[in-house]
């Protein structure tokens, strides 16, 4: 076997010989936990499952990629912080991204150390924290914390089309049907980064269904067509409701137009930053629209995809 990625261990080279494997455009994936990993990543989640130390009030945000994380992130960090940053001109959004400020286990946390300083990672009191990894293997790193957990779901065909530009931008590649064709193949085939996206949204779909005070399904379409009651919503199972004077006061309206697409994408840090991985973050924002997928994808695609999904999803009572 030949695994390239230099922080996997031993003990984690030994156990994805075991595991299925496949290849997408970007390199080696395995299947871990019904969930697809490159090597490096699954050495994260391993390490989070391990070692991370969960405390009761923790905060976990989750999401497939590409379905609005930033956006998630940034909602969430403006209502727990609301009392802190009263000031515009001081706010942590002027300073650092959603993504800077809210730590993804398996990527930033547990990537390249088991054992992460994390009062480095999480400042915020609740502590927030954020993942892509599907439920049941959360669960297992959290070891049977109370802690809340909120999915944001995406429209699989809009979460595509965002991960096909998203891929292009950092990999610095023209954005070209036939990488968008082969990158379709393996969304519907399920192996891809985090796939199959039906499994990943069934597992919070089902966790939130048998536990709605721990798990909370939000959708980004949602989020989009009525704004200020599933803001409401969120504030709510995050334990920090908004009062009659905030309400009467417009801070909903507020928080949401501090956290848009418009605001964030043109703050200076989020035009000009980058993450520690050096990726720019003028990548995580792009059009933010629902329904994009139709300028991209084939009537056979559409057909395609949306026939597998509504196989996969069949009995759930999910639908996205
Ligand atoms: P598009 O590529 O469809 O525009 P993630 O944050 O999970 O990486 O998802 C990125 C997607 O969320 C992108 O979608 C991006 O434009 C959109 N997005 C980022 N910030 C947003 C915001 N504040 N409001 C709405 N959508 C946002």
């Amino acid at each position: 076997m030949n695994v390239r990625d230099d922080n996997v261990s031993e003990e984690t080279k030994k156990l994805i010989s075991s595991l299925q494997t496949d290849k997408d455009s970007k390199g080696k994936i395995c299947k871990y936990q019904g969930c697809w990993y490159y090597y490096n990543t699954l050495q994260g989640v391993i390490n989070f499952q391990k070692h991370f130390q969960p405390e009761d009030t923790d905060i976990v945000l989750a999401s497939f990629p590409k379905s609005g994380t930033t956006w998630l992130k940034a909602l969430s960090i403006a209502l727990l912080e609301r009392s802190k940053h009263d000031d515009p001109l001081t706010h942590p959004f002027l300073s650092d991204n959603p993504h800077g400020i809210v730590p993804f286990f398996e990527i930033d946390m547990y990537l390249k150390s088991s054992t992460p300083d994390l009062t480095k990672f999480s400042t915020s009191s609740p502590r927030l924290f954020s993942t892509h990894m599907p439920l049941h293997t959360v669960k297992e790193g959290l070891k049977g914390s109370p802690c809340k957990i909120v999915y944001l779901c995406r429209n699989a065909k809009d979460s595509l089309i965002s991960r096909w530009y998203f891929r292009g931008k950092y990999q610095n590649k023209e954005v070209t049907r036939s990488i968008l064709e082969s990158m379709f193949e393996s969304f519907c085939s399920g192996a891809c980064f985090y796939g199959p996206i039906w499994d990943h949204a069934l597992s919070y779909w089902r966790g939130s269904l048998e536990n709605p005070n721990h798990v909370l399904f939000m959708r980004y379409e949602e989020l989009k067509t009525e704004p200020c009651p599933q803001l409401k919503r969120l504030a709510e199972f995050l334990g920090c409701p908004f009062t009659k004077e905030e309400e009467d006061g417009g801070l909903v309206d507020k928080i949401l137009d501090l956290c848009s697409l418009g605001n964030l994408s043109g703050l200076e840090v989020n035009k000009t930053g980058k993450n520690w991985m050096n990726m720019d973050y003028s990548n995580f924002f792009r059009k933010g629209e629902v329904g994009d997928w139709k300028n991209y994808l084939t009537p056979e695609m559409e057909k395609k995809l949306d026939m597998i999904i509504e196989d996969k999803l069949k009995g759930s009572g999910l639908r996205f």
